[in-house]
């Protein structure tokens, strides 16, 4: 069942002004990755949460970039503006539109063809015109992704736009969710997070994702306000979960909801077992929330965990591999009635694992390729088959 916000005042249309009270780096030295663990402390906002359920964040933009962008086009950042998207009563200044409210990253073919306009210099002209021109269409957006406002807008100098033209050409910025990493029986005002930071390179420059670097490099523990609200998902537990086996595939982030879901089941006397299923790159470094899967399984609280380490060794091994390797084992929960959860990346893991499971109805179930994909089909309408994948 959703939490219901009903005590709280707070919403997405109203966030609570939370704290941050905890930032720890889940990765030991020599990892590849940046996975952080929030805690967001939300006590006295009378917001209440349910595992499966996410956390909305609004971050801020990165002020180095702000400056940059009011630097180009040579402003003060104290211009008011009235960006349309935004259906403002009041305006706002330049500096808190770039700050908090638009996405400077993002551009659309819309700013080019309004840049072509405006343009002095005939060979910037040029160039954006073969940019938006129908045959380059393919190319277009692999070159819009890599670039954000400013680096347009240096690109294309003699095209100059007002604070308004500009803001009115932008997206808003919008809150990123996070699937919460804790059960309220155990952290009832600590809503704990576990974040990928997001942290590439793109035309030889620095670039960081928004959310995830406000969390993890602008936010004083205990001091910045992050304003966040909860957002109930048709992901989770069913209430009558307690005598239900439940199978968990959550590679990388993806463990987040399933360390919450155990928690909530921990100690559990009715009997339905917990099957998790987690991968990274290395045992060594990426092993999130390591000790606390070898404490639950030496208590009982885990039946089986299944660890796909995908560069400890020179072929890639991912959890549907350990899915496969347990075939008969998995068909035989599923038999049995187990709930069957997958959360993390959308593009290629939860494919595979839709996959995998599809292969091992066939195969454990003796079925055809239609009567597997009918078989999961049933899954899912009978909610046994739950994804929250991004
Ligand atoms: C329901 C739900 C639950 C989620 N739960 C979690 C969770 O538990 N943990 C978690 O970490 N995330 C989770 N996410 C994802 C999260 O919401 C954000 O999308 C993620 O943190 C990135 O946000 P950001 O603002 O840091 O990055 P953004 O500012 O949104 O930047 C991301 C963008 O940067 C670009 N980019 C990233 N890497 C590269 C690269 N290598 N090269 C070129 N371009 C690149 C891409 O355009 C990408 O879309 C969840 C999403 C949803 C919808
Ligand atoms: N650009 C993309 O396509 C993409 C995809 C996934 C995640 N991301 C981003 O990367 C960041 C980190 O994500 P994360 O820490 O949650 O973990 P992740 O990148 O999803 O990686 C977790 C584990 O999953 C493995 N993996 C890669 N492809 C897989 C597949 N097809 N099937 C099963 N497992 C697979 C990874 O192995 P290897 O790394 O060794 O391949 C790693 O061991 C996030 O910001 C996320 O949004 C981007």
């Amino acid at each position: 069942m959703p939490a219901q916000n009903d005590a709280s005042p707070y919403s997405k249309t109203n966030p609570y002004l939370a704290r941050i009270s905890e930032n720890r780096l889940l990765n030991a030295e020599g990892s590849a990755k940046e996975t952080r663990h929030f805690v967001v402390d939300i006590e006295g906002s009378g917001l209440s949460y349910t595992v499966g359920d996410s956390l909305g964040v609004f971050a801020t933009n990165r002020i180095e970039e702000v400056e940059e962008l009011l630097q180009v086009i040579g402003a003060t950042g104290d211009e008011l503006v009235s960006p349309k998207m935004l259906k403002l009563e009041q305006p706002i200044t330049l500096r808190e539109a770039w700050t908090s409210r638009l996405a400077l990253a993002g551009p659309t073919p819309m700013l080019l063809k309004t840049l072509i306009t405006k343009a002095t210099a005939a060979e910037e002209k040029a160039k954006l015109e073969s940019l938006v021109a129908p045959e380059n269409k393919d190319a277009l957006k692999p070159w819009l992704e890599q670039r954000h406002y400013i680096d347009i807008l240096t690109e294309f100098p003699s095209a100059k736009l007002s604070p308004q033209e500009l803001v009115d050409l932008q997206r808003k910025l919008m809150p990123r969710l996070y699937s919460i990493a804790s059960s309220p029986k155990v952290s009832p005002q600590g809503v704990h997070l576990t974040v990928a930071i997001v942290r590439y390179e793109t035309l030889g420059k620095e670039r960081v994702g928004v959310a995830s670097s406000f969390m993890a490099d602008r936010v004083t523990v205990n001091e910045t306000p992050v304003p966040v609200f909860v957002s109930n998902s048709h992901f989770g537990l069913p209430e009558d979960h307690a005598d239900k086996d439940i199978i968990m595939v959550g590679p990388g982030t993806g463990i987040a909801p399933f360390r919450a879901f155990v928690q909530e089941r921990e100690g559990n006397s009715a009997g339905g077992r917990n099957w998790v299923f987690f991968g990274d790159q290395h045992e060594a470094t990426d092993y999130l929330y390591g000790d606390e899967w070898k404490n639950y399984v030496a208590q009982g609280d885990v039946h089986k965990l299944d660890l796909a380490w995908s560069r400890d060794q020179a072929e890639k091994v991912y959890v549907q591999d350990k899915m496969r390797e347990n075939g008969a084992e998995l068909w035989s929960w599923l038999q049995g009635g187990a709930i069957f959860y997958v959360c993390g990346d959308a593009k290629r893991m939860a494919k595979d694992v839709d996959q995998a499971l599809h292969d091992i109805a066939a195969e454990h179930g003796g079925m055809s390729a239609e009567e597997a994909a009918a078989y999961v089909k049933q899954l899912k309408k009978d909610k046994r088959y739950q994804r929250d994948v991004y």
